[in-house]
């Protein structure tokens, strides 16, 4: 069994708390907040046995095997680290790091404490992103040419960690990673060529945010993230010889359909999921930690992420606010 802890008493725990429950070899058993009192009440609303003030305090227990670490992205590389100074395994949200020098010190300090580190893409465990990527592998489509993904939601006015400069906010950081680990994914390694242009929010962070890549190999992408518009998720993807459109792509439900066409011929093919999402990914981590897996979101692919979307940031503050 895995025994673990949460740092933080976030949002995202709402979903991934029943996943810990679900899951076959987990056992949640402590929760730590900066606020003692607001650990307790939580503790007692979700029946975890043990209530600690300080996350460090959580790390400093040895009873705990592995955190999950919901905080804000300005968090994740230090608590990170600190746990595995501590000896446990984590699985930290998206995104891991802000900044690919930081997925090789978290690389090399996981190597040498010898625990697994894996940054939550929760789609990436998902049957339906596996039989995507088996059609493409077995030439469904021919080669791929271009990938369209994005993911928006709309932002209500409450104060949101998500826009907030100084904690890593900014709809990129949220979830432009979906798309373009998807796009990523599907070409097989990182672009050679970006750009990127947002609207800025008046805190300072991209709450839209559009994108271009161009793979070496002849393929491009485009991904979008945004915080201004009703919630949506897509992915289509253009071959040489077809193409195929996947709904709800990083949310998928228990059953979905995807599209392919080939030669003018549509044909529907459906994919039985997860009843309950975040289980897999969570059973997948327990096999890492158990069973010496290989994580399914590696460190070296993380480093990846993360420097496609600092080019992209770095693309969007050149063509400016105007
Ligand atoms: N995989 C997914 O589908 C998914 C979905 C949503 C979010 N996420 C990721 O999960 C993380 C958390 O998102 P969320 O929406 O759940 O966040 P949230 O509700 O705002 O929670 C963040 C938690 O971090 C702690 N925290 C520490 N320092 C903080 C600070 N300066 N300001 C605010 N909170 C602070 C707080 O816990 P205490 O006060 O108890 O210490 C808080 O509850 C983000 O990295 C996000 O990208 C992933």
């Amino acid at each position: 069994m895995i025994r673990w802890g949460i740092l933080g008493t976030a949002r995202i725990n709402r979903r991934v708390i029943p996943a810990m429950r679900l899951a076959r070899r987990s056992d949640l058993i402590s929760v730590a907040s900066r606020d003692r009192a607001r650990a307790e009440a939580y503790a007692r609303e979700w029946s975890i046995p043990r209530a600690v003030a300080g996350y460090q305090t959580l790390l400093d227990d040895s009873n705990i095997d592995a955190v999950y670490i919901p905080l804000p992205n300005t968090g994740h590389v230090e608590w990170t680290l600190a746990a595995i100074a501590a000896g446990k395994h984590v699985l930290c949200e998206k995104p891991l790091a802000l900044d690919p020098a930081d997925v090789d010190r978290i690389a090399t300090a996981a190597a040498r404490a010898r625990v697994i580190v894996e940054e939550g893409f929760m789609y990436r465990h998902e049957p339906l992103t596996e039989k995507v990527m088996s059609l493409i592998n077995d030439g469904a489509i021919g080669t791929v040419r271009a990938v369209m993904s994005g993911f928006t939601f709309a932002l209500d006015s409450a104060p949101n960690i998500r826009l907030d400069p100084a904690l890593g906010g900014g709809s990129l950081w949220d979830v432009g990673g979906y798309p373009v680990t998807y796009a990523q994914l599907i070409i097989g390694h990182e672009p050679k060529m970006v750009f990127g242009t947002a609207h800025w929010h008046e805190s300072g962070v991209d709450e839209e945010f559009m994108g271009m890549l161009r793979f070496g190999g002849g393929a491009t992408a485009n991904i979008y993230a945004g915080f201004r518009a009703a919630y949506r998720t897509w992915l289509e993807i253009l071959g040489s010889d077809g193409g195929l459109t996947v709904p709800n792509p990083f949310k998928p439900g228990p059953i979905e359909t995807l599209d392919l066409e080939r030669n003018g011929a549509l044909e529907r093919i459906a994919v039985i999921g997860s009843a309950e999402i975040f289980v897999r990914e969570i059973e997948d981590f327990e096999a890492s930690v158990l069973d010496g897996a290989p994580p399914v979101v590696s460190l070296a692919e993380s480093r990846r992420t993360a420097g496609t979307l600092v080019a992209l940031h770095a693309a969007a503050r050149e063509t400016g606010r105007g």
